[in-house]
C-alpha cells in the first residue's frame, strides 16, 4: 500500500460526520522568510497549501523581478518537493518603484500581485511607501493588467490610536484609491475590524479580504491576560470583541469577498519574549485545524472549503486546487516550541489541544 492508500482506508474508516474532505486550499498571505528560518518554516505551509502568495518584507525588501525569482528558487530549494507546493510571489512597492518593473515582473509570471506597506507600519516596512501618490502611476499600471493590490491597511502617525489605525486608514487613504482606481484589484490584508468587514462587503467585486485564524479567535484582552502576552502580540493588533464578532460573521458568511490568509509570520522565541517584541503570530503549523475551529464554533463547517479553497483563486483568477485534503475529528497536541534555525519558535495554540487533526491526500 502507497501511504496515500494506507490514509485512505484510515480515513474511510472513520465516522463520516467526523470528517471533513474539502479541495486543497491556498494561504493567500503567508512570510516564509529566508535563509536557515525559511528552510524551518516552508514544510508547515506546504503541507496544508497548494499554493501561497508569499510576503515580500525581507532585508532588503523584494523589489525586483529578479529578487522575486530568486527568492521563489530559495523557496522551492527549501521545499519538500512531495508536497508539490507553488510559492506566488509578491512585489514590495517602494517610493520610486518604477512601474514598468511591476508590469515585467506579472507579465513574467513571477509577480502575482504587488504589496503595500505603508513606510513604518510593521516588520521590514521601513522602505515601504510614504505618500500613496508617488505609486499612483504604478497603481494605474496595475489596474490596466488586473494584478492585485495587497494592502497593509494601517496608517504609521504617532498622533492616531493603534487600535484606530486600520478604521483612519480606510477614511484617509483606502476610500480615495478606491475611488481614483475603480477596476483594481484590491485584498485589503488580515483585517481587524468591523469597518474593514463593511467597506469590503459595499465594495465592489474587485474589492476582497484576507482574514487570519488567530483574529478570529482573539480580541485585545488576549494580550494582556494577567500580564504581557508578547505572543499575542501582530499587526495589525487585535481589537475589540464587537470587531472580532464582525470578522467570524464575516468569514464564515459564504461571502466570496472574504478569504483564507494566515499572515503566520515566525519570529524566534527571544525576539518574541523581548522588551521590544517583534509582531507576528506564527500559526502555520496548525492553520486548517484552527479555522476549523471558529467555523465549528460558528456553526460554518459547511463555509469552510469555500473560505479556504475557493474564494481566494477566483478573486485571483486562477484555477482551483484539484488535489484534497481531510480533517479529522481527532486532538491535535500543539507542541509548546518548535525548533527553527538552530532556535526556537512557539506555534500559534502552543500547549492546546485542538478538535481536528489535518491530514492531506497528496501524499503519493
Ligand atoms: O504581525 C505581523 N508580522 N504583521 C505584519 O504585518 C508583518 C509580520 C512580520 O513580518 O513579522
Ligand atoms: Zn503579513
Amino acid at each position: 500500500m502507497t501511504a496515500y492508500q494506507t490514509e485512505k482506508s484510515r480515513i474511510s474508516d472513520t465516522q463520516a460526520a467526523d470528517q471533513l474532505v474539502i479541495r486543497q486550499p491556498d494561504d493567500w498571505h503567508v512570510h516564509l522568510r529566508d535563509d536557515d528560518m525559511l528552510k524551518a518554516v516552508v514544510n508547515y505551509t506546504a503541507r496544508q497549501f497548494a499554493r501561497a502568495i508569499v510576503m515580500p518584507n525581507l532585508a532588503p525588501p523584494v523589489t525586483t523581478v529578479a529578487a522575486a525569482d530568486a527568492y521563489r528558487k530559495r523557496i522551492l530549494a527549501a521545499t519538500d518537493p512531495d508536497l508539490n507546493f507553488t510559492p506566488l510571489m509578491t512585489c514590495y512597492l517602494t517610493d520610486d518603484i518604477a512601474p514598468d518593473e511591476v508590469e515585467l515582473g506579472f507579465k513574467e509570471d513571477v509577480f502575482t500581485a504587488c504589496k503595500l506597506y505603508p513606510a513604518n507600519a510593521t516588520t521590514n516596512s521601513s522602505h515601504g511607501v510614504t505618500d500613496i501618490r508617488n505609486i499612483y502611476s504604478v497603481l494605474d499600471a496595475m489596474q490596466r493588467i488586473g494584478m492585485p493590490l495587497l494592502i497593509h491597511g494601517e496608517v504609521t502617525d504617532s498622533d492616531i490610536d493603534i487600535f484606530d489605525r486600520e478604521a483612519v486608514f480606510i477614511d484617509r487613504i483606502l476610500k480615495q484609491v478606491v475611488a481614483d482606481f475603480p477596476d483594481l484589484k484590491v485584498v485589503f490584508e488580515h483585517i481587524t475590524t468591523a469597518d474593514a468587514v463593511a467597506f469590503v462587503e459595499e465594495g465592489g467585486s474587485n474589492i476582497a479580504a484576507t482574514v487570519t485564524p488567530h483574529h478570529l479567535e482573539f480580541n485585545r484582552n488576549a494580550m494582556f491576560e494577567g500580564g504581557m502576552r508578547p505572543h499575542y502580540y501582530c499587526l495589525p493588533v487585535a481589537k475589540r470583541e464587537q470587531h472580532r464578532l464582525a470578522l467570524r460573521r464575516a468569514a464564515t458568511s459564504g461571502s466570496a469577498k472574504f478569504f483564507l490568509g494566515t499572515d503566520s509570520a515566525p519570529h524566534t522565541i527571544g525576539a518574541k519574549e523581548s522588551a521590544c517584541g517583534c509582531a507576528g503570530i506564527f500559526n502555520a503549523p496548525f492553520a486548517l485545524e484552527s479555522y476549523a475551529k471558529t467555523f465549528e464554533e460558528e456553526g460554518a463547517l459547511d463555509k469552510l472549503e469555500a473560505f479556504a479553497s475557493e474564494h481566494g483563486p477566483r478573486f485571483y483568477g486562477l484555477p482551483l486546487n484539484e488535489g484534497k485534503v481531510v480533517l479529522t475529528r481527532r486532538e491535535t497536541r500543539v507542541p509548546p516550541t518548535l525548533e527553527a534555525a538552530g532556535t526556537h519558535v512557539a506555534p500559534y495554540h502552543a500547549g492546546d489541544t485542538l478538535a481536528w487533526t489535518f491530514s492531506s491526500l497528496k501524499m503519493d
